[in-house]
This record gives C-alpha cells, sequence and structure tokens, in this order.
C-alpha cells in the first residue's frame, strides 16, 4: 500500500523569521504524534537553509517550490538542482499551474526539470491539472495525458518511482472550490492508468499521486480515502500550523 504524502507549498509567503515561527509551531505540534503519512514542506528559497536545520531529528521533510535544469552558469536568478541539495532538500515541486500560467514553463522545460532533479537525486512533485475551461470542454483526460506524457519523456521506470504526481485542477487551486472526491478520484485513477500503460502496472501501483486545489482540514478526510488519491499537495491551509495538522492527521 503507497504510504501517503502531505506536502505544504508555501508559495510566495513568509519571510525568514515568519517561516522560523511557522516552523517551530508546527514541530511542536507533530512532537510525539504518530504520523500515517510522510509531511514535507516547501518554503520560499530563503528559508531553505534554516527549515533544514530546524526540522533535523523531526518527522518533517524539506522540499523546494522549483529549480533550473542547467547546473551553473549565467542564468540569473536561478536555482539548481544540487544547490536545492546542499541545503538539506529532499524533494521540488515542477510544473506548478503558476509556473506554467505567470511563468510560461512549457512541458518541455518542465521535463528537462524533472530529469535534472532525478539525476541529482531530488524527488520531483510533478503537477498536471485543466484549467476551468479546459474542464467545461471536456478535454481534461486529454490535457492530463499531454502533460504527463511530456513530462515524463525519457524518465526511466526506476526513476518514475521517484516521481511524486499532484494532480491540481487549476480551477480549485486558491479558489476554496475543491474538487469533490468522486471528480479527483476519477482523475487519479485515469492518470494510475495511464501511468501503468507507460511503465507498467506494478510501478502505476506504487507511484504516489497527491490532490492539490483548496485542500482544508473539513475536505481533507474525505479526499484522502479515496482508493487513488495517495496524499494532498497543499497551498492556503500549510500556512497555519493548526490547519496544516488537521490535513496530516486526516491522512
Ligand atoms: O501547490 C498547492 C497549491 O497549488 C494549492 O493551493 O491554496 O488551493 O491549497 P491551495
Amino acid at each position: 500500500m503507497r504510504r501517503k504524502v502531505i506536502a505544504g507549498n508555501w508559495k510566495m509567503n513568509n519571510d525568514l523569521q515568519q517561516s522560523v515561527s511557522l516552523i517551530e509551531e508546527l514541530k511542536n505540534k507533530l512532537e510525539n504524534k504518530s504520523l500515517n503519512c510522510d509531511v514535507i514542506i516547501c518554503p520560499p528559497f530563503t528559508s531553505l537553509y534554516e527549515a533544514k536545520k530546524l526540522i533535523d531529528g523531526s518527522a518533517i521533510k524539506l522540499g523546494a517550490q522549483n529549480m533550473f535544469y542547467e547546473d551553473s552558469g549565467a542564468y540569473t536568478g536561478e536555482i539548481s538542482a544540487q544547490m536545492l541539495k546542499s541545503v538539506g532538500c529532499e524533494y521540488v515541486i515542477l510544473g506548478h499551474s503558476e509556473r506554467r500560467t505567470i511563468f510560461g514553463e512549457r512541458d518541455e522545460v518542465i521535463n528537462k526539470k524533472i530529469k535534472k532533479a532525478l539525476s541529482q537525486k531530488l524527488k520531483p512533485i510533478f503537477c498536471v491539472g485543466e484549467t476551468l475551461e479546459e474542464r467545461e470542454k471536456d478535454i481534461t483526460e486529454k490535457v492530463i495525458k499531454k502533460q504527463i506524457e511530456k513530462g515524463l519523456v525519457d524518465v526511466t521506470p526506476d526513476e518514475v518511482l521517484d516521481v511524486i504526481i499532484a494532480y491540481e485542477p487549476v480551477w480549485a487551486i486558491g479558489t476554496g472550490r475543491t474538487a469533490t472526491p468522486q471528480q479527483a478520484q476519477e482523475v487519479h485513477n485515469f492518470i494510475r492508468k495511464l501511468l501503468a500503460n507507460m511503465y507498467s502496472k506494478d510501478f502505476a501501483n506504487m507511484i504516489v499521486i497527491q490532490y492539490g486545489g483548496s485542500v482544508k482540514p473539513e475536505n481533507a478526510g474525505e479526499l484522502l480515502s479515496q482508493k487513488d488519491i495517495d496524499g494532498a499537495l497543499v497551498g492556503g491551509a500549510c500556512l497555519k500550523a493548526e490547519s496544516f495538522l488537521g490535513i496530516i492527521e486526516a491522512a
């Protein structure tokens, strides 16, 4: 059975002091709790080093929100996989819809980032999802299929076991309009079958598929009880230790 994975995507929130306070509060709340899931926090780059020092020895793991696919060079403002590893990251969110829509990241670039992350032993949290317009046009599966197939080009069967897929319907992100458990399960099952065709049924059954998009303590339990939903990628609700804890405890 796949172990659930709950990840908090802080997005562009919290300066260093705010990050320290949130992590210390979360650590205290998780202390002595027996967890049924893995817990990952993804703070902004500026807090990663301090975050790693704070979570060392706890059940919390560290991730970043993005990276570039080159190792070094004249790429002003960018961060490499090795730099993330050097401050203790184990995971990196790639292909988030905000990277795709605001920063114009295409499938080909996301694929390069996924391959670089894997080559540096960073575990990608690979985001896919349709817009409201695409859902209303009933092309959700076509969109997700293209994103996954193009994002996983040249990713070997062994490598793909280190990839977490995060299905995040764009229309549910930050809107409070969560996909129903049935809607989410439907797409997760589609993704699982697609992965089985691309790799094998056994491999597909081992890959963690998270749901993201307005996950809250109130809806987490029903979402996470779905057969093919193996965790959550949480935005707003991870910025308060209490609500993030509520989602973790629902796993
Ligand atoms: O990456 C997770 C994020 O996109 C979900 O945001 O605020 O809807 O939980 P939110």
